[in-house]
């Protein structure tokens, strides 16, 4: 039988939700425009059948004798299989440990990394706060530095390594900026660190859901050591993480977060501890959102992560070339058409004389279209992107310190799934065409507490779509 493999293109079928209708400011209705992917994706069909499927058999899982939990243990320890099959880990060396996502997985391996006091965690300024303030909680941390456009300082990198090698908990990287979308070369950079005597950590929430990520294999130069994944940012949003490694590292000490399921033996003066990922998987674990990413990692093998990648780059630099011919409109980072490639689709800009907070409100209300604003949780990142000098940048953390978000430097950002199409860009394009011509309906008033801006005098009809 010949296998067909689906064109990217058809993915828009499989996407939950993707012909919803919204209100709109005016009272009309649109079909919802998701361009906020970078923050999460909504779920595949694929994965929301795997969990219509699973339901009706979930139960407890490592512990039930009953033919419900023999399943469900059965599901649970297969989802522990595809991980690490999606990010190409040894499973006979390498653990996959669920969790809750990305920030729950970094934290976990801060307190469970094993490492000589006082030794360093080299990570970068181009970090999602996920992956630095869990290791400044615990290690003296250095930061490698981002070149004014954006891209990893490799020199400063191979200067920080050179200075502390030897003595390095780890070396921890993002594999794609949420914020500018590019792409770090892991690869390369695993080779340095491990020269260095160190081993890495790739963050790679926002590059599963647009590359493949290969860990490979244990012994190569080139192997990432760990990896950490977010489910609700590969089509699969049921509250699942996974951090995969090695079993030896793990097996090396106590959990930082024990509890039942976690043990072999306990008496009242010993534990011993459960072998791998038992060890580091406390309480009931989330088994519908363990086969809810497994079976967006299964979907994502099926279509392609070659062919998510290109479809992706396709309307990357279709958007990325419409966006500046809009005047006023600033792309941060990467927009040279040549270069593009060094990128996921993610694009934050700004338009001259709008503040991000407002711009984004007005495509939510007056188009229905989803993105996100701001400084997307990696506010050393944004700074540096929007080239603010020290007095600026000081000027507003005292403002917001003091309860005042609305001078909060930002941009918005636009960031492609793999279902998004030309149509989603063009709506995009036409709304902020109308809103730089100062063509939009709404009087917006500042909350500046939050730094949002709402329509005055429109009360949403949220109820009637959606209540417990
Ligand atoms: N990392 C998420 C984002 O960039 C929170 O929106």
């Amino acid at each position: 039988m010949t296998h067909i493999t689906p064109s990217p293109y058809d993915l828009r079928t499989r996407i939950v939700g993707i012909d919803e209708r919204v209100p709109l400011l005016d009272g009309s209705l649109a079909t919802y425009v998701n361009l906020d992917n970078a923050a999460s994706t909504p779920a595949l069909t694929d994965v929301l059948d795997a969990v219509d499927r699973f339901m009706p058999y979930y139960s407890s899982v490592h512990r039930g004798t009953g033919f419900k939990s023999r399943l469900s243990t059965l599901a649970y320890d297969q989802a522990h299989e595809i991980i690490a099959e999606f990010v190409g880990a040894n499973p006979h060396t390498n653990t996959v440990i669920f969790g809750k996502n990305t920030t729950e997985a970094i934290n976990k391996l801060s307190f469970r990394l094993p490492a000589k006091p006082g030794s360093v965690v080299i990570t970068t300024q181009l970090e999602h706060h996920s992956n630095d303030l869990p290791w400044r909680a615990r290690f003296p941390v250095e930061h490698v530095r981002a070149l004014p456009d954006g891209r990893l300082d490799e020199d400063d990198f191979d200067r920080l390594l050179a200075q502390h090698a030897g003595n390095i908990a780890l070396v921890t990287v993002t594999g794609a900026s949420n914020v500018s979308g590019f792409l770090q070369p892991i690869h390369r950079l695993a080779r340095k660190a491990h020269a260095a005597g160190a081993q890495i950590l790739v963050d790679a929430a926002q590059l599963a859901p647009h590359r493949q990520v290969d860990m490979k294999p244990d012994g190569d130069p080139e192997h990432l050591d760990f990896v950490t994944i977010s489910a609700h940012k590969m089509y699969a949003p049921f509250g699942t993480g996974a951090l995969i490694g090695p079993k030896a590292i793990f097996m090396q000490g106590a959990p930082e977060y024990p509890g039942g399921g976690t043990v072999d033996v306990v008496t009242l003066d010993e534990v011993h501890w459960a072998g791998m990922p038992d060890r580091d998987e406390a309480g009931s674990p989330n088994v519908v959102g363990a086969v809810a990413m497994a079976a967006a990692a299964k979907a994502l093998m099926a279509i392609g992560m070659d062919q998510v990648a290109a479809h992706e780059q396709e309307l990357l630099a279709y958007a990325t070339e419409r966006l500046l011919a809009i005047p006023g409109v600033t792309i941060y980072g990467e927009s040279n058409p040549a270069r593009l490639h060094e990128k996921v689709g993610v694009i934050p800009f700004n338009l001259a004389g709008v503040s991000h907070f407002k711009l984004a409100a007005i495509l939510g209300y007056e188009g229905g279209i989803g993105v996100r604003s701001g400084c997307f949780c990696a506010h050393p990142y944004v700074v540096h992107l929007l080239n603010l000098d020290d007095e600026a940048a000081s000027t507003w953390r005292t403002q917001l310190l003091e309860g005042d978000k609305s001078n909060m430097p930002g941009m918005v950002r636009m960031s492609f799934g793999c279902y998004n199409n030309r149509d989603d860009v063009n709506r995009l394009l036409a709304m902020l065409e109308r809103i730089a011509r100062n063509d939009y309906a709404g009087d917006y008033r500042l909350d500046r507490q939050t730094g949002e801006y709402r329509p005055a005098d429109f009360t949403e009809p949220i109820a009637s779509y959606f209540t417990l």
